[in-house]
């Protein structure tokens, strides 16, 4: 078989950048697709089976940027095996205190930038037969949280999203799948956490609703993402998977 090519959006922290490292190891090429600067990170995978990356800076909500991309991605490897969304923006903010600004940018990189990455994504996986897709979605779309609307929507829009895609391409051998992770500990979470009025607080109030008392780690979230990528999930397409301690229970 060719060697398999993905590309990871949010490539250059966080979680993305665990499942970058997590794909490079089982063997893939990485295509890190990120607004800041990857290229440190590509040149690190190296040593791994997958060697390596190719780092592109991608703006996901910016449609010429993304079919760009993926274009560019098939001009260089005539394939694409694994899509993974994980490019995500926050801001704490009530409805009534956001800005519309506020409200395209959330929605433009975490909703409209997977709408558009799935979209180019499917058009060169069909030209060889299929492929995988995994959106990150998140435990926020399931519930109501204090000053989250804008981002609870988006990650609503992506859950559903996910499971319509997967009807509509499964024919065509794509599977789509979302995992929704409870807390991880990335820049994001540690930015949101240092934000708020009380930080301990709001830590302490985090850990009290989690069966296992700790928050994620991006590289327990990365094994998710693999298994979902991988063969040994064929059977699952549309599915929300939950890699969240406990917190929905
Ligand atoms: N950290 C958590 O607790 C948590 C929980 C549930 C879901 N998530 C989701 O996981 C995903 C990864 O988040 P993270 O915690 O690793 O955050 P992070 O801030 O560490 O990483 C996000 C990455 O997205 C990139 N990015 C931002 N805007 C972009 C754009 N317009 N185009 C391309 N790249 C862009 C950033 O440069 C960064 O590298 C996000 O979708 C987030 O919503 C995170």
């Amino acid at each position: 078989m060719d060697r398999r090519i993905a590309i990871v959006t949010g490539a250059n922290s966080g979680v993305g950048w665990a499942v970058t490292q997590r794909l490079a190891r089982q063997g893939v090429r990485v295509v890190l697709a990120d607004i800041d600067d990857a290229h440190a990170r590509a040149e690190s995978l190296a040593g791994e089976p997958g060697g390596e990356g190719l780092a592109v800076a991608l703006d996901v909500s910016d449609v010429a940027e993304v079919d760009g991309l993926f274009e560019r991605c098939w001009a260089v490897y005539g394939r694409l095996d694994y899509l993974v969304n994980c490019a995500g923006v926050d801001r704490v903010n009530t409805v009534a205190g956001a800005t519309v600004d506020e409200w395209d940018w959330i929605i433009g990189v975490n909703l409209r930038g997977v709408f558009l990455c799935c979209r180019a994504a499917i058009s060169l996986m069909r030209r060889t037969g299929g492929g995988a897709i995994v959106n990150i979605g998140s435990t926020f779309a399931f519930t109501g949280n204090p000053k989250s609307a804008i981002y609870s929507a988006a990650k609503g829009g992506v859950h559903q999203l996910t499971k319509c895609m997967a009807v509509d391409h499964s024919a065509e051998g794509i599977r789509v799948n979302c995992v929704a992770p409870g807390p991880v500990d990335t820049p994001m979470l540690q930015r949101e956490i240092s934000e708020h009025s009380d930080p301990g607080e709001m830590e302490a109030e985090m850990l009290r609703g989690l069966a296992i008392k700790r928050v994620a780690t991006p590289e327990e979230i990365a094994n998710v993402v693999w298994f979902a990528l991988s063969d040994e999930a064929s059977y699952m397409t549309g599915s929300i998977i939950v890699a969240d301690g406990g917190e929905c229970l």
